[in-house]
């Protein structure tokens, strides 16, 4: 055999050893490794899925092992499917840069929670994320944003800053932009300090700067136009500010919702006309007792419905935390809730809990399966 034809019959091999790892799934199995097409645990963390031209695409944070990759060393990773069983890594969507070149995105700085919308009037797809700089822990409290006109990258880099800055939110009231009461003069958690946070006590303190912006999601309205949903005043109050058309910047319109309510991990959808969104509570890596909401309007108010989640498990999520709603394509209200179920000690061996999310007069309702999948209609 001369050289040319042993090259062909090793490729010929090395094809047909990868496809018989290749397992083909037919259910979601939460908590559970979820192997991608190449045999390999999904590696998408605190994810959002966009569904394009036929198929859905999972972005998600790229960790590494141990603590430390909990940190960006990566970037943001991008997997494909057509069925959301079988999914294919198609790489890294978003590069880190190099460390210490001093880009705000340089390897060991925090981008955490990507979402990807696709903008069909400058035909981009556009990426936000909360970043936090590198060696600044989480006190940089920044949203970037990157673009690429392919759905899988690679994507460019734009920029991060605070949202809003100079700019009060719409729901706020004239009275409390004139006072004077400070943090300082005030002790954390007492009856007096949570009214003031609820008159904008970090609005005010942040107004100059931008708003803090750390965990987050973006929503695409029927109509074309664009949220984006961030935790902000010290994660204490959830922001939802409307984007500009091309979804690159903040309009400058945006609300407050739930003052000093402490929700993070934001999850919207919209169904028969109501919006509803699944939040956590704030207690870092460790689950809590999921939240949701429902308004009629993008713009409020918000109403509280409790905790979406049904039986045993969940008063913690089910040992998770919420990073995206997923309307199935095609199945009309059919709804998947997808959460993390982090580790925070071994950042990459994270778990996926996808389960399904129904409307049940007019409150979602969440129930842990081992095992489930898709109905056929
Ligand atoms: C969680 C948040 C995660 C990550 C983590 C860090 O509350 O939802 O995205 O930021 O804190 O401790």
């Amino acid at each position: 055999m001369n050289l040319k034809n042993l090259l062909v019959l090793a490729i010929i091999c090395t094809c047909f050893i990868q496809n018989a790892s290749a397992q083909v799934l037919s259910s979601i199995s939460p908590g559970q490794i979820w192997p991608d097409q190449q045999g390999k645990h999904i590696n998408a963390h605190g994810g959002g899925v966009l569904f394009h031209e036929g198929k859905y695409y999972w972005f998600g944070e790229h960790k590494t092992e141990g603590k430390s990759g909990n940190r960006a060393n990566v970037g943001v990773g991008v997997y494909s499917s057509a069925d959301l069983y079988n999914w294919n890594n198609e790489g890294i969507a978003l590069k880190v840069a190099k460390e210490n070149s001093g880009s705000e995105i340089e390897k060991g700085s925090i981008i955490e929670r990507p979402k990807v919308i696709y903008n069909a009037k400058t035909k981009k797809f556009v990426m936000w994320f909360h970043l936090e700089l590198k060696n600044q822990s989480y006190n940089a409290a920044r949203t970037g944003v990157a673009t690429s006109d392919k759905v899988t990258g690679p994507y460019t880099y734009v920029k991060s800053f605070r949202p809003n800055a100079g700019i009060w939110p719409m729901n706020f009231n004239d009275a409390w932009k004139n006072k004077t009461v400070k943090e300082a003069d005030l002790k954390a958690w007492t009856d007096e300090w949570r009214k003031e946070v609820a008159e904008g006590l970090f609005v005010k303190r942040d107004l100059q700067k931008g708003q803090m912006a750390r965990d987050m999601t973006l929503f695409v309205d029927d109509d074309g136009k664009a949220y984006h949903i961030y935790s902000s005043e010290e994660n204490l109050t959830l922001h939802l500010a409307e984007l500009t058309a091309d979804y690159l910047a903040f309009t400058g319109k945006y609300i407050t919702i739930e003052p000093g309510g402490h929700n993070e991990a934001p999850a919207i959808i919209k169904h028969q006309g109501k919006y509803y969104l699944v939040t956590s509570g704030c207690t870092g890596w460790d689950p809590n007792a999921a939240r949701s909401f429902v308004a009629d309007s993008i713009w409020g108010p918000w109403k509280s419905l409790g905790n979406p989640c049904v039986g045993e498990g969940a008063d913690l999520t089910f040992k998770s935390q919420s990073t995206f709603i997923l309307p199935v394509a095609g199945k009309k209200d059919t709804y998947i809730f997808m959460a993390d179920r982090w580790t925070p000690e071994n950042a990459i061996d994270g778990r996926y809990i996808w389960l399904p999310m129904t409307i049940e007069d007019g409150k979602p309702v969440i129930k842990w399966q081992d095992n489930w999948k898709l109905t056929k209609e």
